[in-house]
């Protein structure tokens, strides 16, 4: 089975953007904020997302939906990022352009240094297959396959020979869930059924997981696990985040976040805390 031929692998070809884009000069800081990191990340070379006038629009002439309606962001490797806004403000579908699992109006989004808009349909594919995680509200598991099976059988598909067992338990460890890996699906709560799509996201080891709202359909507690295992998967295992919610409490887990209403990114706050967050909310809506 073929695996990542470098000469035909779009975003293996490492080919930094010029730092003076207008993106970067928009771009934000690296994260502030490691809480679990033992050690000092190192300065991230090129952010893991670049978006640039980003725009999205549904249908034609007078009842056009700007869903997206230029929006410029970039995503630093190692980040946590938290996207929130009123229902129907562009989340979802930011999420999906930045994902290339949807093609923009106008703009240019950079996955990893690569302009998905010069990928043919298969390396689209192929880039979402090997670097692009995503989590869902609803968890989308396989029912008939046990958890650990859940996880690997996505980097099986991918063209993986056999499952990195030292990766494999640095992910279950993170996420908790030991015991419970050959169990079915329907034989886990709520909270450990997110946790292994978390963890069958962060398997394949993409350049970015997406979650959109990844603790709607869950109870506080199991929220928090899940979103303590988002954080940790930043921190411990190096993976970069970015999170569509609309709880204060689930962004406050998050680095930094964006604001959207109308299809604009309209603020941005780093280091939030469930209070501060809340307060910009309530601020928006008078
Ligand atoms: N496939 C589609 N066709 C037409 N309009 C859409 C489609 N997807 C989303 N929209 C519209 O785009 C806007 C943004 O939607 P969405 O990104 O789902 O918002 P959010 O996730 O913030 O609730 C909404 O007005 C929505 O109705
Ligand atoms: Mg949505």
């Amino acid at each position: 089975m073929q695996r990542r031929n470098d000469a035909v692998d779009p975003i293996r070809q490492e080919d930094p953007m010029p730092t003076v884009s207008p993106v970067s000069a928009v771009s934000p800081a690296q994260p502030v904020r490691a809480p679990g990191a033992t050690t000092e990340a190192a300065p991230s070379p090129s952010p893991a997302i670049k978006a640039y006038a980003v725009a999205k629009h549904y249908g034609a002439g007078p009842n056009t939906v700007r869903a997206l309606d230029g929006i410029t962001v970039g995503v630093p490797r190692r980040s946590f990022t938290a996207v929130m806004g009123p229902s129907g403000s562009g989340k979802s579908t930011l999420l999906h352009c930045l994902a290339g699992l949807d093609t923009v109006t106008s703009g240019t989004v950079e996955l990893a240094g690569v302009d998905l808009a010069k990928l043919s349909d298969r390396e689209l594919t192929r880039l979402r297959r090997d670097h692009v995680g995503f989590v869902f509200q609803s968890f989308n598991l396989v029912p008939t396959l046990t958890a650990e099976e859940n996880i690997t059988l996505p980097a099986l598909l991918a063209g993986q020979r056999k499952v990195d067992q030292g990766w494999l338990a640095e992910v279950v460890a993170a996420v908790s869930l030991g015991d419970r890996l050959r169990h079915r699906p329907s034989e886990l709560s709520g909270g450990q059924q997110q946790r292994v799509a978390v963890a069958r996201a962060l398997f394949a080891r993409p350049e970015v997981t997406f979650a959109d709202e990844p603790t709607g359909n869950l109870d506080s507690r199991s929220g928090g696990e899940t979103l303590g295992f988002l954080r940790r998967a930043v921190d411990e295992l190096d993976q970069t985040v970015v999170m569509v919610t609309h709880d204060p409490i689930a962004a406050a887990h998050a680095d930094r976040v964006l604001f959207l209403a109308d299809g604009r990114l309209v603020d941005e706050m780093s280091e939030p805390t469930a209070a501060t967050v809340l307060d910009r909310i309530k601020r928006f809506e008078d």
